[in-house]
């Protein structure tokens, strides 16, 4: 009888395009580094919060304690608890996009409802247009649905969409425009979102807006939505999470605002793949949402000091050129001036200095010539890696 270790394993043509997180090989390598080495490597290339300063806020993790106390270990309603769902309404609302609770979807984290949103609406040959730089999950799921990426660059020095250029890429077959504002990885908001919701209304193209920064922005104008723009309520997919706002990017919980009627399409391929997001963690981003809101503030604070702690910093290094971003707690400095491309810079610093940074290639083309660094990091790492990134260049 034939063993089944001799049959190869046939999986689905659709993983053809699949590959390991291309923004994540900096942390898998670092990780490498700091096993082969036993070398500690400061780490500016996570996308996450570390050290004690940033964790989150102590009545969440106890209204997260508590909901298991109290036995919320069971099934939930699939769109998500309707207190929480109405808490997050509000705040849709508040933003300028009036909404209610049928028009609100709890997940798995942005990624899950950037995911879902793709995944039900995206036919094969369908186009999205996408940023370069981006967010490369985005393209993954596109790419599976059989929908096809369509690059629209973002202009230096402030990453704005040229509107003619984009323009020239809408065709018949245009079904999405995806954007991120603050933008990862540049820090950057995305401006002409009049313009931009023309565009969309005219095409009848959906807007994908994800919104993961929206209370990590310095500038006083604070941040805005396209959703909230004349005729987009409908137009558009609003997308935000816990993760960054409230530091809880363990908990995987984050949620999306459109139509009714896209939401109840979303909410049956949620029931059919995850079922529900944790009641616990419900709970949790329940209490998170309505309870006291001054450590938000306090952490923008936080991240405004480092911000431009390490702006000052880089900006003084020979051949790198820093701007302070909008928001977020990314810088995205130009590295041209060293010589190096942006891997081969990335290599360099993990290789030879202990400091790791990504690539900006890693988050398309235009991404070229930049490294993507975090600074959520406690102030003594920070100093410290950013000793190192200039020792780095000093030895070059
Ligand atoms: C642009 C962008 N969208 C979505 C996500 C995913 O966020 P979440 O932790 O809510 O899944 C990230 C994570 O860093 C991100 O950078």
């Amino acid at each position: 009888m034939a063993t089944s270790a001799s049959n190869p394993l046939r999986l689905s043509s659709r993983t053809d395009h699949f590959v390991l997180p291309k923004q994540w090989a900096a942390m898998r390598k670092a990780k490498q580094q700091e096993e082969e080495s036993g070398k500690a490597i400061i780490h500016f290339e996570k996308g996450d919060f570390q050290g004690d300063d940033l964790k989150p806020a102590d009545n969440v993790i106890e209204a997260a304690q508590k909901a298991l106390t109290d036995g919320h270990v069971r099934y939930v309603p699939g769109p998500g608890l309707p207190e929480l769902r109405d808490a997050i309404a509000e705040e849709a609302t508040k933003r300028g996009r009036p909404t209610e609770r049928e028009e609100v979807l709890v997940t798995m984290g942005a990624k899950h409802a950037l995911t879902q949103s793709l995944l039900t609406l995206i036919d094969t040959g369908d186009e999205v247009i996408f940023p370069n730089p981006g967010y490369p999950p985005d393209e993954f799921w596109i790419t599976y649905a059989g929908g096809r990426v369509v690059y629209a660059p973002l202009v230096e020095p402030d990453y704005n969409f040229d509107l003619d250029s984009l323009k020239n890429l809408v065709s018949e077959k245009t079904k999405m425009l995806i954007i991120n504002s603050p933008q990862r990885p540049n820090g950057m908001a995305v401006g002409d979102l009049d313009k931009l919701a023309e565009i969309a209304i005219e095409n009848n193209i959906i807007v994908l807006t994800d919104e993961i920064f929206s209370h990590m922005v310095y500038n006083p104008d604070g941040h805005q939505t396209i959703a909230a723009q004349p005729g987009m309520a409908d137009q558009s997919i609003l997308v935000d999470t816990f993760s960054k706002t409230y530091r809880m990017t363990g908990f995987r919980i984050g949620w999306c605002v459109a139509s009714k009627e896209l939401i109840t399409t979303m909410d049956i391929f949620q029931q059919n793949s995850v079922t529900n997001v944790p009641a616990f963690v419900q709970y949790a981003a329940l209490e998170a949402i309505t309870g006291p809101q001054d450590h938000v503030g306090e952490m923008v604070e936080t991240l405004r000091r480092k911000r431009d702690y390490t702006v000052e910093r880089l900006s003084k290094m020979d051949g790198v050129e820093c701007q302070a971003p909008d928001g977020s707690f990314y810088v995205f400095p130009d590295i041209r001036g060293t010589g190096m491309n942006s891997q081969q810079f990335a290599d360099y610093m993990v290789e030879q200095h202990q400091v790791a940074v990504v690539a900006g290639v890693a988050f398309g083309d235009q991404g070229e010539g930049h490294i993507r660094l975090t600074y959520a990091l406690p102030d003594d790492q920070l100093e410290e890696g950013l000793d190192r990134i200039e020792q780095g260049l000093a030895n070059l």
